[in-house]
């Protein structure tokens, strides 16, 4: 059975990744950093209870901040594959930290590639890679388009992902770089424009906001499902040989689209909602991504699945099922919020949810989640409204 090892286990990308690897076999070991709240909303349906005789998704603490974690995780674990997911990942909030984001996106990277290096574990190692780092390099972009990055978090994703080519090349390690463009999905974290519009039309047509505040409306995405991407991630792994490859869809729409769409989707017209606030306005903004994934087309034999369009709805429905689900059961609206009412009924065969107090492997002192809450709030989302039969529909967050 293969051994994956993901940070940003708790992102959302990381909760995709992990349903899907589960779903092909693999035990998951996920990095968690230690948070005063719980964290792992996204991840607590796939969560396996460590008394199970052989769990196959684990929780162990670590951070990117922090190098001796990360060997002993590797060292210890000894696993087949790497995806380093995490990051300190927000654009806008990558200029009010700068040196923060530099610390975890850019030299997090390096420490686990040391890890690697120092322990001479046998493993594949997978960086995500960003189109942010394009900047206003002319589109569509490719693996042969020059990097341009215009945030420190741009800044430190290519200092990464030169990096991940420099072991790759240096030391002969099998290294990838995933050049991904913006993906989407219900998990997605509220502050990114996508969520936030999608959450706020919901909340709109519920009589339960009035406004919606944005910066620059201009600016154009090559927007893509999240779902789909993580496939493409997990085969670059699996070829003969180490390369960098971007995913995208190849169609950009503007953030005025994507208002267009969600608003239009519910029968509202975005511009009586919608203010302008400068404070959502970047020092220096990336006007136009559009990714040209013809390489990953013809190698991974990769192709996305989903188009703009149902994105959008799909988010939309997502967040319309939560936001009206709230009222009467924050819970359950929590759930729904976290994992997406369509992405609950996940391909994910693993359908053990008890809840531990000690992951198997590691210390005592790893109380993530407390039985108490977790039993009443899945009794009580069992009892009201079921998201998907197979899965437990509680939230750690409370
Ligand atoms: P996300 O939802 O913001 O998740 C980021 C993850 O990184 C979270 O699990 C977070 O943990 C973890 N993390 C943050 N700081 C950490 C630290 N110091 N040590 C260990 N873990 C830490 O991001 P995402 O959208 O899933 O994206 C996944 C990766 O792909 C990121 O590296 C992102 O930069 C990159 N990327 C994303 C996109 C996109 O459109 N989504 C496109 C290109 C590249 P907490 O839950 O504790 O905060
Ligand atoms: N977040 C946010 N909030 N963005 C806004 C807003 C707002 O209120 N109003 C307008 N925007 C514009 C931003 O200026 C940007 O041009 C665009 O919407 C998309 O912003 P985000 O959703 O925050 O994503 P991003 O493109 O900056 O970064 C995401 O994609 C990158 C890949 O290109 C993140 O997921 C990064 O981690 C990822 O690398």
């Amino acid at each position: 059975m293969k051994k994956a090892l993901i940070t940003g286990i708790t992102g959302q990308d990381g909760s995709y990744l992990t349903e899907f690897l589960l779903s092909k076999g693999y035990i998951v070991y996920g990095v968690i950093r230690r948070s005063s709240s719980f964290n792992t909303g996204r991840i607590d349906h796939i969560y396996q209870d460590p008394h199970d005789p052989s769990p196959r998704m684990r929780l162990i603490y670590g951070d990117l901040n922090d190098a001796s974690s990360l060997n002993k995780i590797i060292r210890t674990v000894e696993p087949d594959e790497i995806y380093n997911l995490g990051a300190q990942s927000h654009v806008r909030v990558s200029f009010d930290v700068p040196e923060y984001t530099a610390e975890i996106t850019g030299l997090g990277t390096v420490r686990l590639l040391e890890a690697i290096r120092e322990t001479g574990v046998q493993t594949r190692f997978y960086q995500a890679s960003s189109s942010e780092m394009y900047g206003n390099s002319p589109s569509p972009q490719s693996e042969h388009t020059p990097f341009q990055p215009r945030s420190p978090y741009a800044a430190a994703k290519v200092y990464a992902h030169w990096m991940t080519v420099n072991y790759r090349e240096g030391y002969g390690l099998f290294a990838c770089n995933g050049i991904l463009f913006n993906h989407e999905s219900p998990r997605r974290g509220e502050t990114f424009v996508s969520r936030k519009i999608t959450k706020a039309v919901a909340r709109i047509k519920l009589g339960q906001q009035e406004r919606l505040f944005l910066g620059n409306l201009d600016a154009k995405r090559d927007w893509g499902y999240a779902r789909d991407y993580m496939e493409a991630v997990w085969l670059m792994l699996q070829q003969d040989e180490p390369d960098d490859y971007v995913i995208a869809t190849g169609e950009t729409n503007s953030v005025r689209d994507f208002l267009g769409e969600a608003f239009g989707y519910v029968d509202l017209d975005w511009q009586k909602y919608v203010e302008i606030d400068p404070r959502y306005y970047r020092p220096t903004e990336v006007d136009v991504l559009l990714g040209d994934a013809s390489k990953a087309r013809q190698k991974l034999g990769w192709r996305p699945k989903v188009k703009f369009r149902d994105l959008v709805r799909m988010m939309v429905d997502a967040d319309l099922q939560a936001e009206s689900t709230r009222a009467s059961d924050p819970a359950v609206a929590r759930n729904h919020e976290l994992l997406g009412n369509l992405q609950a009924k996940s391909s994910c065969p693993v359908e053990r949810n008890t809840i531990s107090s000690k992951p198997k492997m590691w210390s005592a002192s790893t109380e993530m989640h407390s039985p108490t809450w977790s039993s009443i709030l899945r009794a009580k989302s069992a009892a009201s409204e079921p998201i998907a039969p197979t899965q437990a529909n509680f939230s750690t967050i409370t």
